[in-house]
């Protein structure tokens, strides 16, 4: 209860600040406890760039899938020079993934939503939660308007999965925002934002989206129900 209390007066505080503030209220409040996770997608090289800016007690990490596209690789290394920011990756155990491609085949994913599911947490779930253990705080590029399944959701929240924290600065940015930020700052970016792909994930899983289409629509393109792997379980 007092729990629930504290992060509805602390969601009422944060709603007060911009990203920026926010980023370093909650290092502050949390020292040394807050860790966030960069895919390196535009949302996430905006808060790179915030948290490098402001010299923010943040460690930063990100889950290497072994399924990631080149780019996003090259990404990762350009933006820890561009900022001096080291980025903590983090891999999938060795166990888990022969025993996965044993099972299902090396693009098994395909084949059923199960499979998906279980390709989705060996290489990003479990990963995740041994990058979260030993912190408060998890901070994510999440933007409520990237689908109507984020729509809802608040600047801080209980990961019950994780037992964490959960701080989405950019909650409230549009599309707009966040390109303008970009632009403004001179902000390293994916080259494949510029060939169609908006969301990115791994590259068998991300196809680039047509003109119309829901900008979560290019990932898990074969799937009909929710775009979600698991990371950010509702
Ligand atoms: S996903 O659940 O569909 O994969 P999405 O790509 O929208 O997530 O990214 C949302 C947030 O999840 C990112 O801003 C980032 O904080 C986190 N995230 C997603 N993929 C990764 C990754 N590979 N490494 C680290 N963080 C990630
Ligand atoms: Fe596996 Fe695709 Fe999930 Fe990446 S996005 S972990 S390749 S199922």
């Amino acid at each position: 209860m007092t729990l629930r209390k504290n992060m509805h007066e602390l969601e009422a505080q944060l709603t007060q600040l911009s990203a920026q503030e926010g980023l370093a209220f909650v290092a502050d409040l949390f020292s040394g406890k807050v860790t966030f996770s960069t895919s390196l997608g535009q949302e996430d090289q905006v808060i790179t760039q915030l948290i490098a800016h402001a010299n923010l007690p943040v460690s930063i990490f990100s889950l290497d899938t072994g399924r990631l596209f080149p780019e996003t690789l090259d990404l990762l290394s350009r933006t820890e020079a561009k900022y001096k920011q080291s980025i903590k990756v983090y891999y999938p155990t060795t166990d888990s993934v022969e025993n996965l491609v044993t099972k299902i085949g090396i693009n098994g994913f395909y084949d059923s939503v199960d499979n998906r599911k279980s390709c989705c947490f060996v290489r990003k779930v479990e990963p995740l939660r041994r990058a979260l253990a030993g912190n408060d705080v998890w901070v994510t590029g999440l933007r409520a308007e990237q689908s109507a399944n984020r729509s809802d959701m608040k600047r801080i929240v209980w990961d019950e999965a994780n037992q964490i924290l959960k701080y989405n600065p950019l909650m409230d940015w549009t599309f707009d925002d966040m390109i303008a930020y970009i632009n403004e700052k001179k902000i390293p970016y994916n080259p494949l934002h510029n060939k169609g792909f908006i969301s990115i994930g791994c590259a068998p899983c991300t196809r680039a989206i047509m003109e119309g289409e829901d900008a979560r629509a290019g990932r898990w393109w074969w799937e009909e129900s929710k775009k979600e792997c698991g990371l950010h379980a509702k």
